[in-house]
């Protein structure tokens, strides 16, 4: 079953361009701009007209809701919130008849978001299920819903149904504002950008050597580390930094770029494992200003960025880069030099900000799984977890 692939997980990484495809499948029609969703249809009143959105789930498929919160809000301009489900019982949180609760599971099994999906339709809630599991509990409790048709998920850590619970989300997101005129333009720039997808998912699989490589070099033991984004990356930054942990077992942090004078910057030193997504957007200027505390603080970052950001010198050369930021007639010492080592950047095809999510985390998923195996971890195995969380 896992073919010429060591691993599970390596083979579900790679598989990405096609399950990506499957789950646009039918539903889009790029010529026309327009999103069907077939098991949407029936609610779709409802959908239109709720009074918030409330996403709810567990581990990578919370993610998937944090990845995807900003569209939401943007195109159907409700408030929408994302609830860990745990959390959320917890607080046993008020719900309404006029709001719409999503329940994302691979599985459509777990327990505590099967739980909070019966508290939310006791309360009257219309309860909107995204499963990749046909036929699971969750896809049959929910009143409507959307299957992700990523393909069966054998790793314990979820790397293809995350990137595919990410499109239904804003395939979902699409549908429920199609009657707003305000929002065509960045409706129709969405589906094209969605029609690029597959292609570019298979040129960031063609960095996997490159990521091996810098794999062996930035983590050739065990050592701590941060992944560091804000705006629509931080969802990958939570992503990538529980893919890491779970499999390398490496204490990893997902970081808002925001949030680094508030605490996370008093662990900047060399030794630490450090992730910084700059990728081409409005917030570019915040990341940078995020690069540049880092590193005033010893901080050697893994750039992950976009092909041809000249912004990001070409010829790989954050040296270069970091050398533009000093004062006027100076330059890097020979040890500084040797301390930065080099090329450090991972240039990915741009695509709409709303999207980039997709891509950004693909780098972090190979990341995750070099590390483990070069550490002689079993990633398809990580201690003490499991990939249905029924009990
Ligand atoms: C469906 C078929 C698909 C077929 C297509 C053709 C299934 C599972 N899918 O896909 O094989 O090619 O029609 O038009 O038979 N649902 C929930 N909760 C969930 C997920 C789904 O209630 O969490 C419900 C939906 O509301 C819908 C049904 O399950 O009634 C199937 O959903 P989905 O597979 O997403 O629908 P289609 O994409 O239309
Ligand atoms: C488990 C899995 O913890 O459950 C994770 O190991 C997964 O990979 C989480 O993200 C939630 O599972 P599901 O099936 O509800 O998406």
């Amino acid at each position: 079953k896992k073919g010429d692939y060591d691993h599970y997980m390596k083979k579900e990484i790679n598989e990405q361009p096609d399950s990506v495809m499957d789950t646009m499948r039918g539903r889009i029609n790029f010529q026309e701009h327009k999103v069907r969703l077939g098991g949407l249809v029936k609610e779709m009143e409802r959908l239109k007209t709720a009074r918030r959105m409330i996403f709810i789930a567990c581990g990578t498929s919370y993610h998937s809701a944090v990845g995807t919160q900003a569209l939401f809000e943007e195109l159907t301009e409700l408030p929408c919130t994302v609830e860990i489900a745990s959390n959320f019982l917890d607080r046993r949180a008020p719900i309404f008849p006029s709001d719409v609760c999503v329940f994302i599971s691979q599985s459509g099994e777990t327990k505590d978001t099967l739980n909070a999906l019966n508290f939310c339709k006791a309360k009257g809630a219309l309860c909107v299920g995204i499963v990749n599991t046909v036929g699971s509990s969750i896809s049959i409790a929910t009143h409507c819903g959307v299957h992700v048709n990523a393909g069966p998920e054998i790793g314990v850590a979820s790397t293809k149904a995350y990137t595919s619970q990410f499109i239904t989300l804003v395939m979902m997101a699409l549908v429920i504002s199609e009657d707003n005129p305000k929002k065509a333009a960045r409706r129709r720039e969405i589906i094209d950008a969605l029609h690029e997808l597959p292609d570019q998912v298979r040129r960031v699989l063609a960095l996997d050597i490159d990521i091996k490589t810098m794999s062996a070099q930035y983590y050739p033991k065990e050592r701590n580390s941060v992944i560091i984004g804000r705006g629509h990356q931080f969802a990958t930054c939570l992503e990538g930094a529980l893919k890491i942990k779970e499999i390398t077992y490496m204490a990893t942090d997902g970081v808002q770029a925001g949030e680094l004078k508030h605490g996370p910057m008093a662990l900047i030193e060399p030794a630490l494992g450090i992730i910084l997504v700059m990728t081409d957007n409005s917030l570019f200027p915040e990341a940078e200003s995020a690069f540049e505390q880092v590193r005033a603080r010893g901080g050697q970052p893994i750039i992950l960025c976009n092909e041809g950001d000249k912004r990001i010198p070409a010829a790989c050369t954050p040296i270069g880069w970091l050398e533009s930021l000093l004062p006027p007639g100076t330059t890097l010492g020979q040890k500084q030099r040797n301390d930065w080592m080099g090329a450090r950047a991972l240039r990915i095809p741009k695509t709409v900000d709303a999207l980039e999510g997709i891509l950004t985390v693909i780098p972090l998923q190979l990341m995750a799984y070099h590390i483990a195996v070069n550490q002689g971890k079993d990633p398809d195995n990580p201690r003490n977890l499991a990939k249905s969380v029924t009990v």
